[in-house]
C-alpha cells in the first residue's frame, strides 16, 4: 500500500496547471457508447477512476486508444452490454454505461452500484427516468437489467437535484423517439461539457446549465471531436493549498467562471485573488478568517471542496460552520484533522470548526476522494511530519497530484509501505 510522507510548513509559491475533469471526462467516455463513429477526446486526466471507464468500455468491445490525454474510442463493434460488479464496485460513476447502452442497442445489464462510504448513494432516479422512457428494467441478482425496442421521450421530473442521474437521463433521451424534457436537473459543468460534446456528435439540446433540460431525440449520432473542460475541483484544492500555507500560487488552464462561489468565498476568507480568463492567481498572509459554507448543488458551494474548506477553518482565526447536505455521510475526514490537532465539533449535519494556530504532524487515513485532498493539504501545512495513508482514493482523482505539489516547493514524497 503507498503512503505520501509530507514535511510541512513549508509556503507553496510557483505557477501549475490543472487538468482535465475527472467528473466530465467519465461520462463523455462513457457517450462513446452512443455511436458507432470515432469519438475523439482531448484533455482526458490521466486518473484511476479514468483507467476503470476505459477498462469497463474496452470489456464492452469498444477500441479505446490512449496517447497521454488523448484518447480515441470507437464503439463500432460492441460485444456486450454488461457491467460487472468488479468494475462498478470501484467506480460508482459506471453506472453511466446504463443509459447509452439501452439508447443504442436496447439492452444493459449493469451492476448496482451499492453504497459507498460517503453515504448510501441510491440510482433510484437513474431507473426511474429510464422506465419513464420506456424501458422495462428489473433488479436481479445485484444487476439493473434494462431493455427497450427504442427509447421514447417522456417529460421527467427528477426527486432531487442528481448529476450522474441527469447525465445518465441526456444519454438515454439523445436518440430517444420525441422530445424529453428533464426538470430539477442538475446544473453543474460537467453536465454542460457532456451536453457539448453530444451536440457535436449531433445530439438536439437546449437548456444544459438551467435546471430544465429539453432533448429532441435522433435517429443516430455520429462521431465528434471535444476537450474535456478544466477540473474546477482540483484547481479549488490548489487554491485552498496556497492559502493555508501563506503561499503564492499560479494556477493555469483553469475555468473561473465555473467557480464563482469558491472564489468569494476564498476572498472571504482574507486570500488575495488575480483573476484572468483561465488562470488564476491565489496569494495569501496571515492566517485565514473562518468562512462558514453550506454545500449545495450547483452553482452554490460544491460539496466536492466541502472538505479542502474544513482544513481551511481548521487554521482560522475564528470559528465556522460548515453544513454538508448533499451526502449524509462526508465528514470522515473530522477525525483525522483532529489527529493533527484540529479542533471540531459535529452537530447532525453541520461541523464547527474552532480554528487553531497551528496544526501538527501525524499519521492519517484518507477516507474518501475528496477527504483525502483534505487531509493532504492539513499535512502541507502542519508543522513536522505527517504520513497520509490509502491513498489510492487520491490517485482516484487527483493527476500527479504529488508531482504538482512539489513543483511548488512542497516536501512530499510517495512510499510504499
Ligand atoms: C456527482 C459527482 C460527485 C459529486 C456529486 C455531487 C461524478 C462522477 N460524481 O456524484 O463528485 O460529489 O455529484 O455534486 O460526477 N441520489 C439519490 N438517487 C439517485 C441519485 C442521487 O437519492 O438516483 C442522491 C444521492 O445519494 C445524493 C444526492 O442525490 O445524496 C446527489 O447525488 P448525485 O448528484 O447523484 O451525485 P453523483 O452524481 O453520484
Amino acid at each position: 500500500m503507498q503512503q505520501l510522507k509530507i514535511c510541512g510548513g513549508r509556503r507553496l509559491v510557483g505557477e501549475i496547471r490543472v487538468s482535465g475533469a475527472k467528473n466530465a471526462a467519465l461520462p463523455i467516455l462513457a457517450a462513446s457508447l452512443l455511436t458507432a463513429d470515432d469519438l475523439v477526446l482531448h484533455n482526458v486526466p490521466d486518473l484511476a477512476d479514468v483507467r476503470t471507464m476505459l477498462k469497463l468500455l474496452s470489456g464492452m468491445g469498444v477500441r479505446v486508444e490512449r496517447n497521454g490525454t488523448d484518447v480515441t474510442l470507437n464503439a463500432g463493434a460492441v460485444t456486450s452490454t454488461v457491467a460487472p460488479y468488479e468494475l462498478v464496485k470501484t467506480m460508482r460513476a459506471s453506472v453511466l454505461t446504463l443509459c447509452p447502452l439501452v439508447a443504442r442497442f436496447g439492452t444493459a445489464e449493469v451492476s448496482l452500484p451499492g453504497g459507498c462510504a460517503i453515504g448510501a448513494r441510491p440510482v433510484d432516479q437513474h431507473i426511474r427516468g429510464l422506465r419513464q422512457l420506456g424501458a422495462s428494467v428489473e433488479i436481479d441478482h445485484g444487476y439493473v437489467k434494462a431493455q427497450a425496442a427504442r427509447l421514447t421521450g417522456a417529460h421527467l421530473v427528477t426527486d432531487m437535484v442528481t448529476v450522474t442521474g441527469t447525465e445518465n437521463l441526456v444519454m438515454a433521451a439523445v436518440l430517444a423517439d420525441g422530445v424529453t424534457v428533464i426538470e430539477n436537473a442538475a446544473r453543474e459543468p460537467e453536465v454542460v461539457d457532456l451536453c457539448n460534446c453530444l451536440k457535436a456528435m449531433g445530439a438536439k439540446i437546449e437548456g444544459e446549465g438551467t435546471p430544465v433540460i429539453r432533448i429532441e431525440g435522433v435517429e443516430r449520432l455520429h462521431g465528434a471531436e471535444h476537450t474535456v473542460i478544466a477540473d474546477r475541483i482540483e484547481a479549488g484544492s490548489f487554491f485552498v493549498a496556497a492559502v493555508v500555507t501563506q503561499g503564492d500560487v499560479l494556477v493555469t488552464h483553469c475555468e473561473p467562471r465555473h467557480m464563482e462561489v469558491v472564489l468569494d468565498k476564498l476572498r472571504e476568507a482574507g486570500a488575495q485573488l488575480n483573476v484572468g480568463a483561465d488562470w488564476v492567481r491565489v496569494r495569501m498572509t496571515g492566517r485565514p478568517k473562518p468562512v462558514s459554507v453550506r454545500t449545495v448543488p450547483h452553482p452554490g458551494f460544491p460539496t466536492d471542496m466541502q472538505a479542502q474548506f474544513m482544513t481551511l477553518n481548521c487554521l482560522a482565526e475564528g470559528t465556522a460552520r460548515i453544513t454538508e447536505t448533499i451526502f449524509e455521510n462526508r465528514f470522515m475526514h473530522v477525525p483525522e484533522l483532529m489527529r493533527l490537532g484540529a479542533q471540531i465539533s459535529i452537530e447532525g449535519h453541520t461541523a464547527i470548526v474552532q480554528g487553531v494556530p497551528a496544526l501538527t504532524g501525524a499519521t492519517i487515513m484518507a477516507t474518501d476522494l475528496r477527504a483525502s485532498a483534505s487531509l493532504v493539504i492539513a499535512a502541507l501545512a502542519a508543522q513536522g511530519e505527517s504520513t497520509v495513508d490509502r491513498i489510492y482514493h487520491l490517485d482516484r482523482g487527483y493527476e500527479h497530484m504529488e508531482d504538482k505539489l512539489r513543483s511548488l516547493g512542497a516536501d512530499i514524497v510517495r512510499v510504499n509501505a
